[in-house]
């Protein structure tokens, strides 16, 4: 069975006093023995909310890195330097990185590789425009970048990968995608991952669903089958929504 897994994805958000009261809060949380808890927070703020999470089971994630190992990158941060502020997880391709600061898949993957190699366990984000989806490329698009993102990545690399679905046009819109869209989606890279790979291994694989994921849909949502857990975005910057998120993960979880 896979555990469930709620990451809450800071983004450009808080400051150091917020960000660590808030990191301090959902480490006091009891998810469970089922559900994994990981928070995302700006690079500044990664060291001050390790030590708030300290002693808790909730881990540490940065939301993006550079692929090279040091050298002449001005503003760009490594895998060891992540690994050094006690991250184990990262947050590769998120579609604001794609559409905003224009990531290729090409870049994503040597992030990927990167990470990897350096021993962070990947969180690797994937999701089509409003206009792909209405264009029925939805399924080409997932393709496309599972495909991009992954490409030289064997079965042993991605051991630990998680992958994110995040419809583009439901990430910080208010607009979920419906159970139903998620798990078809979800269903969908789940099967690209046993063609690719094989069935033991994408039954193994955790797939978050991330986009305008609330108090109120989460259970719903995470119910779907195929839908292991969340990527949190805004819910994620209060600890009470967050939490929430958290506990409809738990409650699911116990009832398996
Ligand atoms: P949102 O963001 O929950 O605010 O929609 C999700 C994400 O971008 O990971």
């Amino acid at each position: 069975m896979r555990r469930f897994l709620v990451a809450g994805n800071w983004k450009m958000n808080t400051d150091r006093a917020g960000g660590t009261a808030l990191a301090t809060a959902v480490a006091a949380a009891d998810p469970g023995p089922k559900t994994d808890v990981l928070v995302c927070p700006p690079f500044p703020y990664l060291i001050p909310v390790g030590e708030a999470l300290q002693g808790s089971g909730v881990r540490l994630g940065a939301q993006d890195v550079w692929y090279e190992p040091s050298g002449a990158f001005t503003g760009e941060v490594s895998v060891a330097m992540l690994r050094d502020t006690g991250c184990s997880h990262v947050v590769l391709g998120h579609s604001e990185r794609r559409h905003i600061l224009g990531e290729t898949d090409e870049t994503i993957c040597r992030k990927v590789q990167a990470a990897i190699a350096g021993h962070l366990t990947v969180i690797l984000c994937v999701g089509e425009l409003l206009e792909e989806r209405e264009a029925g490329q939805t399924e080409a698009v997932l393709n496309r970048q599972l495909a991009g993102g992954l490409e030289g990545i064997s079965e042993q690399d991605a051991a630990d990968l998680v992958i994110a679905y995040e419809p583009v046009w439901a990430i910080g819109t208010g607009v979920t995608a419906s159970p139903d869209q998620a798990e078809t989606a979800h269903a969908h890279i789940r099967n690209w991952l046993a063609d690719r790979y094989n069935a033991a291994f994408s039954d193994r694989i955790r797939i978050l669903y991330g986009g305008s994921v609330k108090p109120d849909n989460a259970q719903t949502l995470m119910q779907q089958s195929n839908v292991d857990g969340a990527l949190v975005g805004g819910a994620s910057l209060k600890a009470d929504s967050f939490l929430a998120i958290v506990d409809a993960a738990r409650s699911l979880a116990a009832a398996e």
